[in-house]
């Protein structure tokens, strides 16, 4: 039962599996909520000016730091639809997803804050209000969002996406384990698109077309697998990803070391996942006993965090 005095909210992170950057060209992408590492938010009342409490800043919400802008921004937002605005309050959000390394963190923050503060004015919410609130944080943390960080990180279905398009959600068929491990670097989206968008342009334009096209290829195969348990095809087109991707030049020597090391402790395929340059890589393998084997070789060999997830939890 809800308690009377204050407001809850969660959301999730999510991961890319496929079509990373290529999507930026209109290629099919596959991303799925990552329910392993969460974002929860309880907002109370109080007496005098609203305060929050986050990792990275305690203290008056007035004062937050610049960095911190776009969630400022949804709290304004937020509480100006409730009619609110000068009610104080204090906001507390726990994240266990790290900042900055292609697991929706800004996005996810925002949901769960959002969320609390709704539940916390006991004011209904609906999905559609939720993403355009949290759209609008985006656009500061990211500065032209695709949606995909907020709809992920908010829900709890894969989905399919092809830029222009609509969001199709999938319906995930796979016995199979997902590993995740953080470089412990923060990654470089923004510098990585560029320098695709450069090549493209100008040094090496026929190549990087072409693995584009076979990036969105490959999205399309994926798909068919994760729909059809075909757990053993899928980890086969992920690392053919990874390896496109490095040609690309957006993987790093710390993201190689650590598909490498996933590969060789038995995982059926690895990846980078998300913007790359730094951040986190993926790693697919059929059971449990495999998954923890692997997520320890990828701490021995640097991974800061690493996570487990059963994908046959029906997400
Ligand atoms: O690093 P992330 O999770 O923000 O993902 C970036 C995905 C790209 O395809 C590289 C860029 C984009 O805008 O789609």
């Amino acid at each position: 039962m809800k308690n009377e005095t204050q407001g809850v909210g969660e959301s999730n992170a999510k991961i890319i599996l496929l079509g990373e950057h290529s999507v930026v060209y209109n290629q099919p992408s596959i991303a799925i909520p990552f329910p392993a590492a969460k974002v929860s938010t309880v907002v109370k009342e109080t007496s005098d000016q609203t305060v929050i409490s986050c990792e990275f800043y305690q203290g008056l919400l007035e004062d937050m730091p610049e960095l911190l802008e776009s969630l400022k921004e949804t709290i304004r937002v937020t509480l100006k639809q409730l009619n609110k605005e000068n009610h104080p309050l204090d906001i507390r959000i726990e994240s266990q997803i790290p900042a900055e390394r292609g697991m929706g963190s800004s996005a996810a923050v925002s949901v769960a804050t959002t969320r609390a503060l709704f539940d916390f004015f006991n004011t209904v919410l609906t999905q559609e209000n939720l993403l355009s609130i949290v759209d609008i944080s985006e656009k500061i943390a990211h500065g032209n969002p695709s949606g995909l960080d907020a709809l992920m990180t908010s829900s709890s279905s894969p989905y399919y996406y092809t830029k222009g398009q609509p969001f199709e959600a999938l319906k995930l068929n796979l016995d199979a384990f997902l590993v995740v491990g953080d470089t412990g670097k923060t990654g470089q989206t923004k510098e990585a698109v560029t320098s695709i968008s450069k090549k493209l342009t100008k040094t090496d334009s026929v190549n990087t077309k072409k693995r584009i096209d076979q990036l969105g290829e490959l999205a399309k195969k994926g798909r068919y697998f994760l729909e059809n348990n075909e757990a053993t095809k899928l980890g086969l087109t992920m690392s053919n990803v990874h390896q496109l991707l490095s040609e690309l030049g957006v993987s790093s020597p710390e993201l190689n070391q650590l598909v490498e090391t996933a590969e060789k402790n038995g995982a059926i395929g690895a990846k980078l996942t998300g913007g790359g340059r730094g951040g986190c890589m993926i790693a697919l393998t059929h059971d449990r006993i495999g998954a923890e084997k692997i997520a320890q070789a990828l701490t021995d060999n640097g991974a800061k965090t690493t996570w487990v997830y059963d994908m046959r939890r029906g997400i």
